[in-house]
């Protein structure tokens, strides 16, 4: 069995981590860490963990260290900044290591370092961590020592472009404006488990807002990922904009693009349901069918609609998955997969809930 450790196991991707490992037929979870609940057991903390987990947190103390090294992977289920002081020591020993945070996200280190607000610890491993989005990364995954997992909403813009364009790549002339926009709805888990007033109840439940309407940490990555991970040949400019609506779980994307009048002459319907005919997780819904949020609830599928309007040059793209599942811990157990030479479903074949 391989043998993985949490690091940062009382948050929502932690435990959710916890949920679907201890699902998996392959892995064992042999340590959870938590400085604020050390010496507590898992499913005191999370009573839904109660017949699955014996596990008791372990403090970040030198001890705890040596054990983690001997794990196969570990994950950091914790926020930014973390994973990069100790990545270096635990890949040495021969661990895996998958940040859910951003630290190895972004290739540039000034991007890292301007949109982050913190110097990288290590920022020559930044160059050997792949990002781990499978349905773009696998080949480089498959000798991955170091995983960025990808945030949230960038995986429903990288996997929601895909297909454009890597269509655009091939074709003579450009198919989209330069302008794409990204209209960018996130549940309240999104923000993570921590106190903040802005998250309470009473200010976030029957309440709609934008964020970092001026800029957010998110936009770099979603650059990055058209940029460099799909070779776009055109530049693009990207307006993001991020919500925050009364749900706890799900996100969910619009993308508005403009179709040249080459663009036009493309069916669009096809061009998703043949570039993603062989993924598992990507599901490109029938036309005529819109995505909601509960369809891929505590699942990791995410799902896209594609509407194609040539009379007004309009291609929407509906983007929907789980944050804490596809947009996090579901992806971190599917690039696992890959680098440890698994079947990628592995563990993930939970059926979205509904209601
Ligand atoms: N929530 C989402 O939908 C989502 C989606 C994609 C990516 N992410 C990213 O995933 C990471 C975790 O997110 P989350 O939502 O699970 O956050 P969270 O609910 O706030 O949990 C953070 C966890 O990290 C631990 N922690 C905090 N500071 C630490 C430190 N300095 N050293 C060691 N452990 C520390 C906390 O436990 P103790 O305080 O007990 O140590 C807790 O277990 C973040 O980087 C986030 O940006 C989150």
């Amino acid at each position: 069995m391989i043998s993985a450790a949490i690091v940062g196991g009382t948050g929502y991707t932690g435990v959710e981590l916890i949920r679907l490992l201890s699902d998996h037929p392959k892995v064992t979870i042999d340590l959870l860490t938590s400085r604020s609940h050390a010496g507590t057991r898992a499913d005191e903390v999370f009573p839904s963990l109660r017949g699955v987990s014996n596990l008791v947190f372990s403090d970040m103390d030198e001890a705890t260290f040596s054990e983690l090294e001997q794990c196969d992977v570990v994950f950091f289920a914790t926020p930014h900044g973390v994973a990069m002081q100790h990545a270096q020591r635990l890949t040495k020993a021969g661990a895996k290591v998958i940040d859910l945070a951003a630290d190895f996200r972004l290739q540039s280190l000034q991007e890292f370092e301007t949109w982050y607000k913190h110097k990288h610890a290590c920022p020559e491993l930044l160059k050997e961590a792949v990002y781990g989005l499978p349905e773009v990364t696998r080949e480089a995954l498959k000798t991955a020592n170091i995983v960025g997992n990808p945030g949230c909403y960038p995986t429903t813009a990288i996997l929601g472009l895909k297909p454009v364009i890597e269509q655009q790549n091939q074709a003579a002339e450009r198919l989209i404006d330069e302008r794409i926009i990204i209209d960018a709805k996130s549940g309240v888990s999104g923000a993570g488990r921590k106190a903040d007033i802005s998250l309470n109840f009473a200010e976030a439940a029957d309440n709609f807002k934008a964020y970092g309407v001026t800029g957010h940490r998110h936009l770099p990555e979603i650059e990055q990922g058209v940029a460099l991970l799909l070779a776009s040949k055109h530049a693009q400019r990207i307006r993001f904009v991020p919500h925050l609506v009364p749900m706890i779980r799900g996100m969910f994307s619009t993308i508005h693009l403009e179709l040249t009048e080459a663009g036009c002459a493309i069916d669009w319907q096809q061009q998703y349901e043949d570039c993603y005919a062989d993924e598992v997780f990507v599901d490109i819904l029938p036309k005529g069918l819109y995505p909601d949020s509960r369809s891929v609830r505590a699942s990791n599928f995410l799902r896209i609609a594609v509407y194609q309007n040539n009379d007004r040059r309009e291609l929407t793209i509906l983007v929907t998955q789980d944050n804490l599942v596809k947009g996090a811990a579901g992806q971190a157990v599917q690039s696992m997969n890959v680098v440890l030479g698994l079947e990628e479903y592995l563990g993930l074949s939970q059926i979205p809930i509904v209601p």
